[in-house]
């Protein structure tokens, strides 16, 4: 098998990291693509109390087991599937479940410190960072937070104001300049799609 290639899918909370990676997997096929979703490498907090992990900066980089991540997809490189963990963001931990991930001729990493860890961007092979107006990421984040992991409109606000608004000043939005490209108006943006697909299209 030849190696795989790796893209790596940054941006803000909310700027539309999925719809490009859907596109990707489109593009691709699902078989052929192995998503590693960041946000499955939350550290493990089972041992930490339920009002501590309330309290916890989800939005820097020590949150992240990145030691597991890089093992995870130097596994998936030499061809060698992987039990992905699965992130409970109800409850602020790893759930008990995992999901296998196999190894496919495109491995994508996508979150929002995709393109931070310099060990990591050194195996991709596509970097690419999707861009949208911060009002545009919070509305999303506002709507999916409510709607899909059990928060009130009030700590999604003082969350963001918090943690999410400086952290991503501080650490996501720096790694802009390491994209190959950059995806303005995030998953709205149909010609860069195409762009993105076309490319991967001439490489895999
Ligand atoms: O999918 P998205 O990239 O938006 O998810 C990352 C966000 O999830 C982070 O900005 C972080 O604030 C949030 N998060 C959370 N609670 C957790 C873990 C992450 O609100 N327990």
């Amino acid at each position: 098998m030849s190696t795989p290639f790796v893209i790596g899918v940054a941006g803000g909370s909310g700027s539309g990291k999925t719809t490009v990676t859907r596109r990707v997997m489109e593009t691709v096929g699902e078989q052929g693509v192995a998503v590693l979703a960041q946000d499955n490498y939350y550290r493990n907090q089972d041992e930490i109390p339920f009002e501590t992990r309330l309290k916890t900066n989800y939005d820097h980089p020590a949150a992240f087991d990145w030691e597991l991540l890089r093992t995870h997809l130097d596994a998936l490189l030499a061809g060698v599937p992987i039990d992905m963990p699965e992130y409970d963001f109800t409850q602020h931990t790893r759930s008990a479940r995992t999901t296998k991930v196999l190894p496919g001729s495109v491995v994508v990493l996508e979150g929002f410190f995709a393109l931070y860890d310099e060990e990591l961007r050194r195996r991709m092979h596509l970097k690419v960072f999707v861009d949208a107006d911060a009002d545009v990421r919070f509305i999303r984040r506002l709507l999916r937070d409510t709607g899909e992991r059990g928060r009130t409109p009030e700590s999604v606000i003082s969350q963001y104001l918090e943690f999410v608004r400086p952290m991503h000043l501080s650490f996501v939005e720096p790694t802009k300049r390491y994209a190959d490209v950059i995806i303005p108006h995030g998953g709205m943006n149909e010609p860069a799609l195409d762009m993105l697909a076309a490319r991967i299209r001439t490489t895999i």
